[in-house]
């Protein structure tokens, strides 16, 4: 048995880095699921074109590699637009799922792993150990990816990442499968205003908690 992490939230909420500084802190492994659709627009895409049809997506889904991802690829505007569009097509999800689901297996020698994407307390893994729904304020959302892009020259402006936050939250939020919601038993942390720092001392002491539950069953 692996101590699963969930952490599940909007564009922006700094879940990524919450993820990231935890697996690094406790030496847990830790897999990013929206590189999965994000890799999937890519391909997408680069195949068919902006004007994509459900099955074209479906098709590429099908024969997706994670490992053809390249990380430099798929962080921009277009692609974050893009991959919350194929992530609402619900038989590109059905195919997405189980490679999700595999990554458990794949880490079942690690002590823990860690987790991030929209519906892995929800759906992918409901039965995880520790489950965190992270929001921020949409200005805040907003000016962390708008330094993203400026940091990595993307030519975006402010508002238009305001726009496409508020589009994005939306899509996500309002799919018919697997929407982004919190699950029930999450703990909801707010960083409007946090830093990370503080954001990864709050973590660490629930991660601290639930781990030591955890061993004692073991
Ligand atoms: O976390 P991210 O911004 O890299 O995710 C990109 C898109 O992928 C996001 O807008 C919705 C989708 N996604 C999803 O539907 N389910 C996940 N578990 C992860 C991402």
């Amino acid at each position: 048995m692996t101590f699963i992490i969930a952490i599940d939230g909007g564009a922006g909420s700094g879940k990524g880095t919450i993820a990231r500084g935890i697996s690094k802190k406790f030496n847990f492994s830790y897999f990013d699921t929206g590189i999965i659709y994000r890799g999937l627009a890519l391909k997408t895409i680069s195949k068919y074109g902006e004007d994509f049809t459900d099955l074209n997506a479906v098709s590429e889904a099908n024969i997706f590699d994670i490992n053809s991802v390249n990380e430099s690829e798929i962080r921009n505007p277009i692609i974050d637009k893009y991959s919350s569009i194929i992530a609402s097509i619900p038989d590109v999800r059905k195919i997405v799922v189980s490679i999700q689901r595999n990554f458990r297996e794949q880490s079942k020698h690690h002590r823990g792993i860690v987790v991030d994407g929209r519906d892995i307390g929800t759906i992918i893994f409901p039965n995880a150990n520790l489950k965190l729904f992270i929001s921020a304020s949409l200005e805040e959302r907003a000016k962390r990816r708008f330094s993203y892009f400026l940091e990595k020259n993307q030519k975006i402006s402010y508002n238009d990442v305001i726009k496409q936050l508020q589009k994005r939250d939306q899509r996500d939020k309002e799919r018919s499968v697997a929407p982004l919601v919190a699950a029930k038993d999450a703990h909801l942390i707010d960083t409007t205003g946090i830093n990370i720092e503080d954001t990864l001392d709050i973590v660490s002491s629930l991660v601290i908690k639930k781990f030591d539950d955890y061993c004692d069953i073991l």
